[in-house]
């Protein structure tokens, strides 16, 4: 993985065919998807569950791009390297997971991976002020972590001050939650560089009828590109 600021849109599988996650990979990296965001949920850290690393591991395949593992669960420690062998390129864990964020920080590049830390909604930019060196990606929730299809809340000013904190670290600045045509470009003005979006890719498209999801994607990166299309 090298480090760049350019607008990646990553679309999270949880707004996909859960059936058909392998082909839905396939399909949306095909049709422009620059990373595959895959939303690890407990039924406790989170009011809702997905799947856990034997489901990342089966999909892996199917990715060729990078495989971005975005961990609603607590505790974190026990389970990364079992992500970790699962083929996570990052995995991010929540500031509000545990009182050990730093140490889960340290064991996550410990096992080979990019290290992500993510922030509720509720949460400071200061949660983070002593953790930028250990980072690769601060995932700025702008939904509150758990389902899909929420309205987006705004962190734009939270995004800025991220921003200045990072200075010219290699760290990347990912949105999750309500990422459309209409909100990628508060928070690509904001700062930035990866925007998570699952109802506003997979909408309209299917694995038979994948097209969609490439209109979906070219009109999110054009609207925070500031090139509205
Ligand atoms: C929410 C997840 C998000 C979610 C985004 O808990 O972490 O990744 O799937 O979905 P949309 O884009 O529909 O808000
Ligand atoms: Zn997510």
């Amino acid at each position: 993985m090298t480090f760049d600021r350019k607008i990646k849109i990553a679309p999270s599988i949880l707004a996909s065919d859960f059936a058909n996650f392998g082909a839905e990979c396939e399909a949306i990296e095909a049709q422009g998807a620059d990373w595959v965001h895959v939303d690890v949920m407990d039924g406790h850290f989170v009011p809702n569950l997905t799947f856990g690393p034997a489901t990342c591991a089966a999909i892996r395949p199917h990715i060729k791009g990078v495989m971005d593992v975005h961990l609603m669960i607590a505790p974190v420690d026990p389970y990364i390297d079992a992500f970790a062998q699962a083929g996570a390129d990052v995995i991010s864990a929540h500031v509000e997971a545990g009182p050990h964020i730093h140490r889960t920080l340290q064991a996550i590049r410990g096992a080979g991976v990019k290290a992500g830390v993510a922030l509720n909604p509720g949460t400071p930019a200061s949660a983070v002020a002593h953790l930028l060196d250990l980072t690769d990606l601060i995932c700025v929730m702008t939904v509150n972590p758990g389902f899909g299809g929420q309205k987006f809340i705004d962190m734009s000013a939270k995004v800025k001050e991220l921003r200045a904190m990072i200075g010219d670290r290699p760290v990347h600045i990912e949105i999750d939650g309500g990422v459309d045509v209409n909100t990628a470009p508060l928070v690509a003005q904001a700062g930035a560089d990866v925007l998570v979006a699952g109802s506003a890719v997979f909408k309209g498209g299917s694995v038979s009828n994948p097209g969609p999801y490439g209109e979906n994607i070219r009109a999110i990166r054009a609207a925070a590109e500031g090139v509205y299309v």
